[in-house]
């Protein structure tokens, strides 16, 4: 298998399970292989959530084989997420003017709605990277705006299978930065990618009652930085976010 490789397969139930699966029985999977399926039956989203996966989008799904040199791996959701900044932005940027940030650790907001999602899982040395991408739909949500690349640029002639060719080298180029050069690089580049400093946001975490405060930027190992109302500055390591103008919740 050569690297840079996609396996695509009509439907499964998740590309993380399977590749999870892969990896728990033993095989080895050479770092810059993809996973694409063209439908999910049990997509997983962050915190326990489902990833409704239709026809049409992109859902796809790569292993980091974690080497002893590497930063910290919580801060491989920053590069993905910068990888699919870098994506979207070819993607839509000769459209009308159009708004594409990134919100802690890996969500991508367009026009503050929810256009590609990202779940890092860790199994031993290796991180599964997984990534949905709202290429020809956008799947209504309870609880969030969404919205997909086609809606966004008006155009039909977005295929998954060719978003994910343009993917792969913006996520070879942004994991070997983030190998070779500091990880303040990664950290101040997923910066300038956010929304601004003092957006106002709220931090649910499954230990403790919602947190609300100002985005105050990223600690030096990624954490998000949060300004409570009496100017301390909290440091959250997990949790769902949503910025408080985002879209309903
Ligand atoms: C999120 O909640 O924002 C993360 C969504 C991640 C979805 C992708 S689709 C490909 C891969 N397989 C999954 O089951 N989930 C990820």
């Amino acid at each position: 298998m050569k690297i840079g490789d996609v396996e695509t397969i009509a439907v499964t139930g998740s590309t993380n399970a399977d590749l999870i699966e892969r990896i728990s029985d033993g095989k080895s999977i050479v770092e810059g292989h993809w996973l694409r399926a063209e439908r999910q039956t049990g997509g997983k989203g962050r915190d326990g959530r489902q990833w409704i996966s239709p026809l049409g989008n992109l859902y796809c799904s790569t292993v980091v084989q974690l080497r002893a040199t590497d930063p910290i791996p919580q801060t491989l959701s920053l590069v993905a997420g910068l990888a699919v900044h870098d994506l979207l932005m070819s993607q839509l940027m000769n459209h009308r003017d159009f708004s594409l940030e990134l919100k802690w650790p890996n969500d991508l907001l367009c026009q503050n709605a929810k256009i590609a999602g990202i779940l890092c899982e860790r199994v031993n040395d290796s991180v599964i990277v997984g990534i949905g991408i709202n290429v020809t739909t956008s799947p209504s949500l309870p609880d969030r705006e969404t919205i997909s690349i086609h809606e966004q640029n008006g155009k039909n002639a977005n295929y998954a299978g060719d978003v994910l060719k343009y993917l792969i080298p913006k996520f070879k180029d942004r994991l070997s930065r983030w190998r070779l050069e500091p990880l303040e690089n990664t950290i101040a580049e997923w910066k300038e990618r956010a929304h601004a400093v003092g957006t106002l946001l709220k931090v649910h975490g499954s230990q403790r009652e919602a947190l609300q405060g100002e985005f105050a930027g990223l600690d030096a190992n990624g954490a998000l930085l949060l300004r409570l109302a009496n100017g301390a500055i909290q440091s959250i390591h997990a949790g769902d976010v949503s910025m408080i103008s985002e879209g309903i919740g």
